[in-house]
């Protein structure tokens, strides 16, 4: 090879002209390039040339958007996009937040105490950045759960492990991501299921193609998702509600009210009827109801147990 074409490659400068880094070599050939020969600037060159040989479409079958099923009528169909939209940006928000200010976030401490980052963060990014296939969301009310008085949706369990039914409840009773901080609503005080993005969250957890039988219901409520904070960080960054209320928290302080939010505090966070402080015990309950009352007020909050006996709060 041409000496001046090594040189221009930044392959030998070194070792010819210095014996430390000195002034890289003038290219007047390119006088727009970066200066200096340590600097790798990758322009897809490699990539490129990779398409000279084949045709690699390693992504083939991607699903790029979550799937709603055939039985949501136009106006249902249109809610249920514009809440997933919401829940990718809810997500990717608290993604950001805390690749930017990892565990020195005094709200990543408060959800995940001393646990890794990754983890959390992971989450988050696989429902903006993961594979969409695998889910689905209907509205046919299949199961007939969505007769029962507050339901406004449930997984379909053991009937269909990677379906959702969404009940019309929700697209009345949930609130959009864009009245964070309104309606009264305060982090602490209220179900982490309020906001629509929130509660796709939940609702995409349950889905094994989500939540890997991993993300689960660890800890009930706000006080115990910051029990577990301290006393397990490592289910904390697990827990279905630890994640949904440390995202709705830097969404709020983060975007909608900055430097402030409505984290609301402990002493007006509900007690739970039933404390389950027991080591971690994800529930495997085949119908998790999350259904919602159609007040503008908070939604109530049901779930059903592995005995099948319905909580209400
Ligand atoms: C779509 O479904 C909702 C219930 O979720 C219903 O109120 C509405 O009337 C339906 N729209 C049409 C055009 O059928
Ligand atoms: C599964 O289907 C059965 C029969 O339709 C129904 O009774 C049951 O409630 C369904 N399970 C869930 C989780 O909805």
């Amino acid at each position: 090879m041409h000496l001046a074409i090594l040189l221009s490659l930044g392959l030998i400068p070194l070792v010819i002209c210095a014996p430390q880094y000195g002034t890289p070599p003038e290219d007047h050939e390119h006088p727009q390039d970066p200066p200096g020969p340590d600097l790798i600037q990758y322009d897809g060159t490699d990539a490129n040339a990779y398409a000279d040989y084949h045709i690699n479409d390693w992504a083939e079958g991607a699903v790029t958007e979550y799937p709603i099923h055939n039985s949501c009528n136009g106006s249902e169909a249109a809610l249920l996009r514009k809440a997933l939209y919401e829940a990718e940006v809810l997500a990717a928000h608290a993604r950001d937040h805390i690749l930017r200010w990892g565990s020195s976030s005094s709200h990543y401490k408060k959800y995940f105490g001393s646990a890794a980052t990754v983890e959390p963060s992971g989450w988050y990014n696989k429902i903006v950045n993961g594979d969409k296939g695998g889910v689905l969301f209907r509205c046919d009310n299949i199961d007939g759960n969505c007769v029962l008085d507050g339901w406004a949706g449930h997984w379909r369990g053991e009937n269909a492990t990677g379906e959702t039914v969404i009940c019309p409840l929700s697209y009345t009773a949930r609130w959009p991501l864009a009245g964070m901080c309104m309606y009264g609503y305060e982090v602490s005080s209220h179900e982490y299921t309020s906001y629509f993005a929130s509660d796709i969250h939940h609702r995409l957890f349950h889905m094994p193609a989500v939540g890997e039988y991993t993300v689960d219901h660890y800890a009930e409520g706000y006080r115990a998702a910051l029990e577990l904070a301290v006393d397990h960080p490592e289910d904390a960054v697990r827990n279905t509600e630890s994640l949904a209320f440390f995202a709705l928290e830097v969404y709020a302080y983060d975007i909608a009210v900055p430097g402030e939010g409505c984290p609301g505090s402990l002493a007006e966070a509900p007690v739970e009827e039933e404390e389950e402080a027991a080591a971690p015990t994800p529930s495997s309950s085949s119908a998790e109801a999350i259904p919602a009352s159609t007040t503008s007020a908070a939604p109530a909050e049901c779930h059903t147990h592995s005995d099948g006996e319905v909580h209400c709060t």
